[in-house]
Formats: structure tokens, C-alpha cells, sequence
């Protein structure tokens, strides 16, 4: 029904129908969260909502942006995509694009409609939605989909990187582009090596819990705990020769914590090492059917993410300790980069709707403001729908 609805929104924008549709979802992080960039493992699976888009292939240079979430229609020319503040949304596919081009791809004209269901700024990865939604189509409408997948979904970490200039890791693009239906993805992101997992959740569900806090000031936040990281690793360095944080095993980094002189240096590497750790036992956990132990990964995680890294903020911890004390809820954390948006709860299934009669309220009156909640299927990575 949705995608006829947008066909039909594609003509009255565009005056013609269109002729291909595509599909590419949101994602959660079950864990490890802040370690991409340090080389970690990550344990991301992709939504069945997210970002749909109408094309039609052109006969010139033109692409044209129009969307059914924002008022902005953006125009431009193939011969010249720079980064303009005042196309807002538009920079995403554009920058992807860019990026597609400058290494050699074939790209041609398009008039574009695109429509989403992921709440901007939950951090649920709208941004990365769109763009490797954007290389998908260039790929199969322009060269034969010939291009691998991980490249696609590499040049759209750049596009983030480069284009729009926030230093994120590869953890959101890939889940977006390498999800599959009811799997979840354990990525090696120093060597982009994965496996799928089969989540078997048994009388359990995952929650999605948004804080409605959009996640403000968030990139220099980042960026910010990024070079924290990059000091803690020139530190250990210097006794110890690794390529990145997550090489270290917790039982070292008991030893090399002396070297530190500044505590959150130190504290941000502690977190990166351990949330390493727990990804790979929370993988185990979850296929041996252990998920009183994956619930309880999932709130290390979290109280890590607020005490060592500082990135949750007063909301996400409302709503995760919120959602600890209702019945039948035996996990929750934040997911994502945190500083708002939204973070995931380990319910079970008969409990669901006691545990967001409780949790709703309770926020409320904490907070000032209502949270949402989403139940979500795992979904397939990045498709194209139809013809
Ligand atoms: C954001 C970034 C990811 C990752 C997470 C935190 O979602 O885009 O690369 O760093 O934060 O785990």
C-alpha cells in the first residue's frame, strides 16, 4: 500500500511515473557500541522500517531530490555535487554520489522521491538509510550491480566522512547494507570480516525505547571521544606495538591502566576493551539461548556507556532504568551514539505491553515529555523492490 501511495506522490511531483523502487532499512546495535572506530567487534541488525525511494532514470545530467518527510526539493547537476548547507537532507545522497563518481562508477540523471519511517535524530541510522539506499540504485541502475556490496557500503561511510563531515565509523552503513532477515551481523570492523547470527530470542523481544531527546551537539561530542581514543592509544603505544584498542584483552589492560594520567583517557580505552569483550560473549549468549546472560551484557554495556564513556545523558538512562524496573524486562541499553535518541530493552514477550504501561509514565513524569516505543522485525539489508 505504501509504495503505491508513493507512486502516486512520485507523479504529482514529477508529472510522470516512476519506474523503479528500492528499499533500505534502519538498525539497531544489540552491542558494542563506540568501538567501531577502535577496531571492535559490533553486533548491529537491520530494521524492517526505513527509507524508501522512487526513481526514474533521466536523459541528462540532472538529478532531482524531493522527499515526502521534508518541504526542501533539491535540483542539481551530475557535472557539479558539492556540499551545500542549504540542501540539508539532500547533501547525504548527494555526497554518496559524489563519492561513487570520483571512483569511476557510472552514474546518469535521476529524479528521485524519497520516503522515510525512521524518526530523524533517534539514532537509528536515517542518515545511513539514505545514503547506502542512494548507492544501491546507482549500482543496479547504472552499473549492471556489478559493484560489491561492503564497497557501497564503504564509499557511504565516506560520503558521511568527507562529504558531510562527521567522523562516524562503519558500523551504521553496513548494517544498513549487509542485514539480512532475522540475523543479526558480528563485524570485525578493523578487518570487515562478519558472520550472521541467528536471533533466537525465544519468549523474549527487543523493545525500542526513544527518549525523544534528538541527539544535539552530538558530532563534536564524538569526534571528541574519537581523539580521546587516539590519545589512549598513542599511550599504550608506547609499551605495547597495536593497531588499535580493541586489540587488547581486558586481563592487559588491567596492567597497562597504571600508564594513564588523565582519567577519562583512560576511562574511554577501559570502555572500549571491555565492550569488546562483551560483544563477543553476548554472540555466544545469544547462540546457546542464554538470554538472562545477554540481559545482562546489555546493562554492563550501558553503565559503561554512561560511567567510562559518558555518552548517555540524563534521558537514556531514565528510560533504561525505567525500563530495569518494570516486570519482565531482564536488559536494556542505549544503542547508537548516544547523547539522546534511542536505546533497546530485552522484554518479555507476554510483558511487552505491561512494561510500556510502566515505562511511559514513569519517563513522562521523570522527564517532562513522552518517549515512543517501536517493535521491530530484523529486517533485510538494502533492496531494490520492484522492476
Ligand atoms: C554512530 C556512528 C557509528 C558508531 C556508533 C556508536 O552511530 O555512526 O559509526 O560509532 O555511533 O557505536
Amino acid at each position: 500500500m505504501e509504495v503505491l501511495k508513493l507512486e502516486k506522490k512520485f507523479k504529482e511531483v514529477y508529472g510522470c511515473d516512476s519506474e523503479y523502487v528500492f528499499h533500505s532499512p534502519g538498525r539497531i546495535n544489540l552491542i558494542g557500541e563506540h568501538i567501531d572506530y577502535n577496531g571492535g567487534f559490533v553486533f548491529p541488525c537491520a530494521l524492517d522500517f526505513g527509507t524508501y525511494a522512487m526513481v526514474k532514470i533521466r536523459d541528462d545530467n540532472k538529478v532531482n531530490f524531493a522527499s515526502t518527510n521534508f518541504e526542501l526539493k533539491v535540483n542539481c547537476d551530475l557535472n557539479d555535487l558539492h556540499y551545500e548547507k542549504k540542501d540539508d537532507w539532500a547533501n547525504y545522497p548527494k555526497g554518496v554520489i559524489k563519492m561513487m563518481q570520483d571512483k569511476g562508477y557510472g552514474v546518469k540523471g535521476m529524479d528521485i522521491l524519497i520516503s522515510g519511517n525512521i524518526p530523524n535524530g533517534a539514532g537509528l541510522s536515517s542518515s545511513a538509510s539514505l545514503e547506502v539506499l542512494v548507492g544501491v540504485i546507482v549500482n543496479n541502475l547504472f552499473n549492471d550491480g556489478k559493484i560489491d556490496r561492503v564497497e557501497i557500503v564503504k564509499l557511504s561511510q565516506k560520503a558521511e566522512n568527507e562529504f558531510i563531515g562527521v567522523n562516524c565509523g562503519i558500523m551504521d552503513q553496513f548494517a544498513v547494507g549487509m542485514g539480512k532477515k532475522d540475523k543479526a551481523i558480528l563485524l570485525n570492523c578493523e578487518t570487515c570480516e562478519y558472520d550472521y547470527a541467528d536471533v533466537k530470542l525465544l519468549d523474549y523481544s527487543i523493545v525500542i525505547m526513544n527518549t525523544n531527546k534528538r541527539r544535539a551537539l552530538n558530532e563534536s561530542k564524538y569526534n571528541e571521544r574519537r581523539a580521546e581514543c587516539e590519545k589512549a592509544l598513542e599511550i599504550i603505544r608506547k609499551v605495547k606495538p597495536v593497531k588499535n584498542l580493541c586489540e587488547i584483552k581486558p586481563e592487559e589492560f588491567d596492567e597497562l591502566e597504571k600508564l594513564f594520567t588523565d582519567e577519562n583517557v583512560k576511562n574511554r580505552a577501559k570502555h572500549s576493551v571491555y565492550e569488546n569483550a562483551r560483544v563477543l560473549k553476548a554472540f555466544e549468549c545469544l547462540n546457546n539461548g542464554d538470554l538472562t546472560e545477554f540481559g545482562r551484557l546489555l546493562i554492563e554495556s550501558h553503565n559503561s556507556l554512561k560511567n567510562l564513556y559518558e555518552v548517555t545523558g540524563k534521558e537514556l538512562d531514565t528510560i533504561v532504568e525505567e525500563a530495569l524496573l518494570a516486570d519482565g524486562c531482564d536488559g536494556a541499553r542505549m544503542t547508537g551514539a548516544g547523547f539522546g535518541g534511542c536505546a533497546i530493552a530485552l522484554v518479555k514477550k507476554d510483558k511487552i505491553d505491561s512494561f510500556i504501561d510502566k515505562v511511559k509514565p514513569n519517563y513522562t513524569k521523570r522527564i517532562g515529555y513522552e518517549p515512543s516505543f517501536y517493535l521491530s522485525g530484523i529486517g533485510e539489508g538494502t533492496h531494490q523492490v520492484k522492476r
